[in-house]
């Protein structure tokens, strides 16, 4: 467990490592955060719940930062107002780095000599606050990504020059679409439990239970930006017939014609010659055969109605996601699906400020599935269910088509 510990603490300061001071404190938007608040925040999460309540001779580091970087937890107390994250210059990045090495210090003391008899109660929380930390791995790229975007010299994140995948890999162009037919019946859905062993799922994964499906046919890999730029070349973001209603308001009220980080050429031919991508590594050139990322919900339910196609819901999903055929199930692109967020039934969240975790974000958001290339090798399962409202696209959300088998 320390060495797992060490390993994905490590992780986080090493996306951290190509970032200026400036780079990080800034914040680009409400939902996006800075990255020095996530190197925080993640921090925090061990002092509050692991170390406060399991190290009796712990002292916190600065007994102001629990109102800095407390993010959502009522049961914690009152905080700093999320959209105002980008105006805290203090602490510095170094200040920032200090506390994460004072804290490692007392969690691997923690570690090392916990207790026999405190090992059930103190490990589940440790997984959690290991898998919060990878959570905060992904944000703080695509935050970061927003962030420079907004720069209108479109600084690269980091040079694709080192091995790390910086975006999403492309599909082989012989790779056409194959409908994979699934039969429906009876699924069992979710885990059924959080785990007392090292395989760790979020208590929204539970509980296991069985779901009711019919007959429905899923895409054998993930839509492409090629076959999504055709959708624009159609007029799909100037047809509202193809939109949600929401959907359709906030093409209008945000401008949108393309998925973020897109641009086009001032004239627009037929084809996609001359478009480019914003991603981690810089500007690039629109690569057709790349899944397309990016889009809301509400671009996603679009496409699907321009293809005479829909999403597949959250249980359609996991119960093909086996299946040896399909292709590109994690580590690409995260997959809209059509199911609300919502809690399975018999799910109850835990007592105390962990049970803020998940189940009170349990509405008015969609579930995604998968995970995406900045998602962290071993972080996400079948089981996994990633959530954000429908009009988010500054994650690497894309889609997998589904259609009705009948
Ligand atoms: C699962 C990605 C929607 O962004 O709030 C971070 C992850 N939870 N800290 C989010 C999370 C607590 C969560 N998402
Ligand atoms: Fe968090």
């Amino acid at each position: 467990m320390l060495r797992q510990y060490l390993r994905v603490r490590d992780d986080t300061l090493a996306l951290a490592a190509s970032l200026s001071a400036e780079d990080q404190c800034v914040q680009s938007m409400p939902d996006a955060s800075p990255t020095k608040w996530h190197l925080a925040h993640t921090t925090w999460f061990f002092e509050t719940m692991l170390l406060r309540p399991f190290s009796p001779h712990y002292q916190v580091f600065n007994d102001q930062y629990h109102y800095l970087f407390n993010s959502y937890y009522e049961s914690l107390g009152s905080r700093h107002p999320r959209p105002q994250r980008g105006l805290l210059t203090r602490p510095s990045a170094d200040e920032v780095i200090e506390y994460r090495r004072y804290v490692d210090a007392a969690m691997q003391e923690l570690i090392e000599h916990a207790r026999g008899d405190a090992w059930p109660q103190l490990k589940p929380l440790l997984l959690l606050g290991l898998n919060h930390e990878q959570q905060h791995q992904e944000l703080l790229l695509t935050d970061i990504l927003h962030l420079l975007s907004c720069n209108p010299l479109l600084p690269a994140y980091r040079s694709g020059s080192d091995k790390d995948s910086l975006s999403p890999a492309s599909i082989s162009a012989a790779h056409g679409l194959t409908w994979l037919s699934h039969p429906g019946g009876t699924v069992g859905i979710g885990c059924a439990g959080t785990g007392d062993d090292d395989d760790f799922a979020f208590d929204n994964e539970t509980p296991r239970h069985n779901v009711l499906l019919s007959p429905y046919r899923l895409a054998d890999r993930l839509l492409t930006c090629g076959e999504y730029a055709e959708f624009i070349l159609d007029g799909g973001y100037r047809q509202a017939g193809l939109w949600l209603s929401d959907g359709w308001a906030t093409v209008q009220a945000q401008g949108w014609k393309a998925p973020a980080y897109w641009m086009a050429p001032d004239e627009v031919v037929a084809g996609i010659e001359g478009w480019e991508i914003f991603g981690l590594d810089g500007v690039r050139p629109l690569d057709p055969w790349a899944p397309v990322t990016n889009i809301s919900f509400y671009e996603a339910a679009a496409y699907a109605e321009w293809a005479q196609a829909r999403l597949p819901n959250e249980f359609e999903w996991e119960a093909a996601a086996g299946d040896p055929r399909m292709a590109q199930v994690t580590g690409h692109a995260w997959q809209w699906t059509r199911s609300s967020y919502d809690p399975y039934p018999g799910f109850r969240s835990a007592p105390g400020a962990v049970g803020e975790y998940n189940g009170k974000f349990m509405v008015g958001q969609l579930v995604l599935r998968g995970s995406s290339f900045a998602t962290p090798p071993g972080h996400t399962r079948v089981t996994y269910r990633n959530f954000f409202p429908p009009n988010a696209r500054w994650q690497f959300s894309g889609l997998r088509l589904a259609r009705d088998n009948i």
